[in-house]
């Protein structure tokens, strides 16, 4: 399992960098394509971390190559390939590195909203329920506890924030933005989306307690899902032995790693300490459980 090799960051010289993310480098290829690069960094409490995790670009790339496939029936999306040798001349050249962690993806405009569906109330979810009883304009039942199961999954949408943290806006708010019929189409999808990756990895063993989603327009104005698809960074991933609500619940991936770092005298600022050996390979066995769990298969 060990002794990949691991990459903190990608400088690939034919290609114009469009953003470095905090876990992801998007490079352009041309007018149509991107190349999206999944590094090994892995970021806590908001800061990246100078210790990578072994193996966690490739299984970030093939989850969301999984869940695209699983779900291809529900929406399109960006996917075109994950595999280097089908890809242009120009990312092959200068490939090194890049295997099993890279995807080309059809170039989308996105919608400047991240979509995101909620079984279960955690997170900023339940700050806002404590606050307001209200996630989003979603008036929740009285009395709800930490982690508990939501009736019906909601539609919470959210900003993309450049800077900071994202924030939680309404269904109308959405409209205002972008009109009813995309909303409409961006609120059911995301809705049909969630419940089936809910439905099938609950079956596989794990909760997925909330996740998000982003969508754009392709050229021909067809909305895909673009970006990720339901992987740890970007959803809650609970095992479902032991859930427990009540509290929070252990996180899949990144608890060695809060644990670790709640230990050290450390004011969650840049820059961020180095982890452990031992705790950056408990993270990346966590990374591969979740893999294993939900695929059926190693990687
Ligand atoms: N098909 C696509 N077309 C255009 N842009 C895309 C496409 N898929 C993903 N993106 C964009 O690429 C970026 C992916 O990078 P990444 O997720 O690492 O950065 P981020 O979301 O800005 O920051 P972070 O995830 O670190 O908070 C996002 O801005 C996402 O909206
Ligand atoms: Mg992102």
């Amino acid at each position: 399992m060990m002794g990949a090799a691991t990459l903190l960051q990608t400088s690939l010289s034919d290609l114009k960098l469009l953003r470095r993310g905090k876990v992801r480098d998007v490079y352009t290829v041309d007018d149509d394509y991107l190349l999206i690069v999944a590094t090994d960094r892995i970021s806590a409490f908001d800061c990246i971390l100078p210790t990578p995790i072994e193996r966690k670009g490739a299984v970030l790339t093939a989850l969301s190559e999984f869940w695209f496939e699983h779900l291809s029936h529900v929406v399109p999306n960006h996917l075109v390939t994950t595999e280097i040798d089908k890809m242009p001349e120009i990312i092959r050249r200068q490939c090194k590195n890049l295997e099993a962690r890279s995807m080309l993806v059809r170039r989308a405009e996105v919608f400047p909203i991240e979509c995101v569906v909620r079984g279960y109330i955690a997170g900023s979810g339940w700050k806002d329920y404590l606050r307001t009883g209200e996630v989003c304009g979603h008036k929740l039942p009285q009395g709800l506890q930490e982690s508990e199961e939501l009736l019906e999954p909601i539609f919470t949408p959210a900003t993309k924030a450049e800077e900071g943290h994202d924030q939680n806006i309404s269904e109308a708010r959405v409209r205002e933005l972008l009109g009813t019929e995309t909303t409409n189409f961006l609120r059911d999808t995301s809705l049909n989306l969630y419940s089936e990756a809910r439905s099938y990895a609950r079956s596989r063993g794990i909760i997925i307690a909330d996740t998000k989603f982003e969508f754009g327009r392709d050229k021909n104005g067809k909305i895909l899902l673009v970006d990720e698809a339901l992987t740890p960074d970007s959803s809650r991933f609970w095992p479902l032995e032991g859930y427990m609500p009540g509290g929070a619940q252990p996180s899949f991936d990144k608890q060695f790693v809060r644990d670790y770092l709640e230990t050290l005298d450390w004011d969650k600022k840049p820059p961020a300490p180095s982890i452990s050996y031992q705790v950056a390979e408990a993270t990346t066995r966590r990374y591969l459980e979740a893999f294993r769990l939900i695929t059926g298969k190693n990687i």
